[in-house]
């Protein structure tokens, strides 16, 4: 019927109000709450972005203090909780692990559950946002085979992953500042980016009244996809399928990327909305130089062909016209493997990091008190209406 525009893929249609993100993809602009991505990333720390996008303003001295303090508190998940990771194989997918978990939370924190209340619903997002270091650093911790870690709190949101992440009950674990640095870093540049498929899908969902954990845990799946967050793995797949920096193996990878009539995408490249270079992707080239020079690894083969590759495609008529530019997740993964982390790890922590925008903007959908259901129409092509067979 003509009565509904017919908007595949939300190319023109604004789902939603909202004063958390701005995007000018044209130019290449990130704002979270008005301040710039690289400004952010410069000056602030990924608890302080945190506070921003839940809260709408910078904190005070005394109020980051007490949010930071608040987060520490609750990084330790209910002991029940490891016997869900015991149910998987010891190869899951820590994504599958990731999505059964987080939704499963709902069972574990009855209180507080009352959306309708400010306070239950600031106590739910202080509780993801500390809770899912932990449950992350839990699915590499069984998947290697080694005891799950429990929090310290003595250690900031990025050195806590890493001692959860890689410390063990034997030794004492001694955090590279340069790898912590880092990795807060890669919380802050994933950290929001207004109404992508996982923030839609969270809204969707919370649209319903769904509980807080059930809404995240329905961002996680989405986020899984190779063209939203499964990217970062994607791309550190694809250097090392090119396997070296010779100019006829990167060319071939260009060439297959251009061919209409192969699916590969050239992986860490195009977006939605930038048709200009993407900001984060800016920083993270910059933390990414740092980084591996910090660490003696400037010569680093995959930066290499990474490097390389970005300059053939930059230079390339087919990208040129289409706008296509590295986007957050070309670099993040080699910082991520020189950090240790493993391949498979790399999309959890988008997640990790994920979370407070998803449930930033969740508190300010139900907030706003007047959304609605979410609930798209359709154009329907199937058969019009026609009789059962008769015997
Ligand atoms: N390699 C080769 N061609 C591409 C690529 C690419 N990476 N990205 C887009 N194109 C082509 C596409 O084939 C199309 O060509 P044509 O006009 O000839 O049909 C044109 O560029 C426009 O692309 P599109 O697919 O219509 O753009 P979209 O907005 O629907 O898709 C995207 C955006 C990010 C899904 C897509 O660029 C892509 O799949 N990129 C690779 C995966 C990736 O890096 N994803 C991470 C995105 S950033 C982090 C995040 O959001 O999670």
């Amino acid at each position: 019927s003509g009565l509904f525009t017919y908007d595949p893929g939300f190319m023109a249609t604004s789902a939603t109000e909202s004063a958390i993100t701005y995007i000018d993809g044209g130019n290449g602009i990130l704002l979270h709450r008005g301040y710039p991505i690289d400004q952010l990333a410069a000056h602030s720390n990924f608890p302080e972005l945190s506070y921003l996008l839940l809260f709408g303003e910078l904190p005070t001295k005394e109020q980051y203090n007490e949010f930071e303090r608040t987060v520490r508190s609750h990084t330790m998940v209910h002991e029940q909780l490891s016997n869900f990771y015991k149910g998987f194989r010891r190869d899951a997918h820590p994504m599958s692990i990731m999505c059964g978990v987080v939704g499963g939370l709902a069972a574990f924190y009855h209180d507080h559950m009352d959306i309708s209340r400010e306070e239950d619903r600031r106590i739910s997002a202080i509780r993801l946002i500390a809770k899912m270091p932990t449950l992350a650093a839990m699915c590499h911790k069984y998947n290697i085979g080694q005891p799950f870690m429990y929090p310290r709190n003595d250690l900031n949101y990025a050195e806590n992953f890493l001692y959860m992440m890689f410390g063990n009950p034997c030794e004492t674990y001694e955090i590279n500042p340069v790898f912590a640095k880092a990795m807060d870093r890669i919380f802050m540049l994933h950290a929001d980016h207004e109404q992508n498929a996982s923030t839609s899908t969270v809204r969707l969902a919370g649209s319903t009244g769904a509980n807080p954990y059930a809404c995240i845990s329905a961002g996680i799946a989405a986020l899984w996809g190779p063209a939203h967050g499964g990217a970062n793995e994607a791309v550190l797949n694809m250097l090392d399928e090119i396997g070296d920096d010779s100019e006829d193996n990167i060319q071939a990878f260009i060439d297959r990327a251009k061919d209409k009539d192969d699916p590969f995408k050239l992986m860490g490249f195009g977006h939605r909305v930038y048709r200009n270079f993407d900001p984060r992707a800016k920083v993270m080239k910059e933390t990414c130089d740092q980084v591996l020079s910090e660490l003696g690894m400037a010569d680093d083969p995959q930066l290499k062909i990474a490097k390389r590759l970005e300059q053939i495609a930059l230079e390339d008529e087919y990208f040129i016209e289409r706008k296509l530019y590295p986007n957050v997740d070309f670099y993040s993964g080699i910082i991520l493997k020189a950090i240790g982390i493993p391949t498979n790890m790399f999309t959890v922590i988008f997640a990790v990091s994920r979370t407070i925008g998803w449930i930033s903007h969740w508190n300010e959908m139900i907030s706003s008190g007047n959304h609605k259901i979410g609930r798209p129409r359709q154009l329907y092509t199937g058969y019009t209406q026609r009789d059962y067979p008769a015997e």
